[in-house]
């Protein structure tokens, strides 16, 4: 069966080849001019004070985590429903992960989950808090008894993953605005794409100034100032054993392009999540995903679907009926305890994640990317209400 619809597309039909060439004719193609201007781009964009380019969301994490502090030994919370990222960082480290629950609905670590797990772990360093699909996590709330208060009550470093969440945002605010540190992808298949590449924001200077060094094998001096400041090029000093982590021209030229974009592909997959709502919300063998932030907050780099148990089809004969139709489908995630590595690390840690079981038994994501035809909306409900009526 040919593929109707992909589970994702990639759009690069703005100003991508034009900044490319202007990278090519420059000469310069490492960490240099185009990369500075999509730093201070992107963090004008999210409201922070720095941005620091990088070669994957990856880097970005493992440099924030380095740059928070975090040592061998330390006990990090981070969600199990994740992508592996999340956590392989906190082992880079030393350090040793605590798989926490998400609430059912949105898939994020909610201000409760937190701190049952504090109580059951009062040792804690840090949280690496995934904003999971797009949705931001109650950082702040009115109440002053958000994720980023009861972080800051208990002395728990926060380290935000927005693999999913640009652009996304909590009141009137963007994430990448708010934490000491904030990580963003722009792997192929995300909100917006370089490729491979990741940004990390923070308002905190010191941090900023760490992970700058570390990105570039400790150097005290980037390429870039090495060859355009008044001090010999040649001249210069490792103060730590840093990483290979910058982010070259060519990745930023196609970052800023798509960083123009970013809103309208927003908007256009704000589109399709609220088709899907309206159009799969008298289906009852489906959980919708919830968004509790208004849908113009919402990155909606993912749409979920949950299986109920009582459905007649399991959700791997799902997948398939589905792809046999010619519907791409994913799943996000194969929980990070279930995993051969952090199963014979860790144990069985399953009986603590009671929803991350639930969601994992019957995930399914549907298709969302900008500019989907409503006639591909329509063909996939279609096809999920044919197989589920059968
Ligand atoms: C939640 C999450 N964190 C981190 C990453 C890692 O991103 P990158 O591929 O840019 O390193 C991903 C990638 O899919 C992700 O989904």
């Amino acid at each position: 069966m040919i593929q109707k619809v992909p589970f994702c597309k990639v759009l690069c039909d703005g100003n991508e080849l034009k900044y490319i060439t202007e990278v090519i004719e420059s000469g310069w193609l490492t960490t240099a001019s185009k990369t500075k201007k999509f730093e201070d781009q992107f963090a004008e964009y999210v409201g922070a004070e720095y941005a620091c380019a990088v070669n994957s969301c990856t880097a970005a994490l493992h440099l924030g985590l380095d740059a928070l502090g975090v040592k061998p030994g330390d006990k990090v919370f981070v969600p199990s429903l994740t992508f592996t990222a999340s956590a392989e960082v906190i082992r880079y480290l030393g350090a040793d992960p605590i798989f926490l629950d998400v609430d059912y609905d949105t898939k994020v670590i909610t201000p409760e989950i937190l701190e049952k797990a504090i109580e059951k772990h009062p040792d804690v360093a840090c949280l690496i808090l995934v904003h999971y699909g797009g949705h931001a996590a109650e950082l702040i709330n009115d109440a002053n008894h958000g994720i980023l208060d009861i972080c800051k009550q208990n002395n728990i470093k926060i380290l935000e993953d927005a693999a999913h969440a640009f652009p996304a945002k909590l009141g009137d605010r963007f994430i990448g605005s708010f934490g000491d540190v904030t990580c963003f992808s722009f792997y192929a298949n995300k909100t917006i794409t370089s490729g491979e590449g990741g940004m990390l924001t923070t308002n905190n200077e010191e941090i900023f100034k760490r992970v700058k060094t570390m990105r570039l094998h400790g150097i005290n001096r980037d390429v870039w100032d090495r060859f355009t400041s008044d001090k010999p090029s040649w001249e210069y000093d490792v103060v730590a054993p840093g990483f290979k982590y910058n982010m070259p021209d060519v990745t930023a030229a196609i970052g800023l392009a798509q960083l123009e974009r970013a809103e309208v592909f927003r908007k256009s997959r704000e589109e399709v999540a609220t088709y899907y709502l309206e159009h799969l919300k008298d289906v009852k063998e489906l959980d919708l995903t919830v968004s509790k932030v208004p849908y113009k907050d919402h990155a909606w780099h993912l749409f979920t679907v949950v299986l109920r148990d009582q459905s007649k089809v399991t959700r791997n004969r799902f997948i398939e009926l589905l792809s046999e139709k010619g519907v791409g489908t994913s799943v996000h995630y194969k929980p990070l305890h279930r995993m051969t590595y952090y199963k014979n690390k860790y144990g069985d840690r399953s009986a603590d994640l009671i929803n991350t079981e639930k969601i994992w038994q019957g995930t399914v994501s549907l298709p969302i990317f900008p500019f989907m035809k409503e006639e591909e909306m329509k063909y996939v409900c279609d096809t999920i209400k044919s197989i589920l009526s059968e």
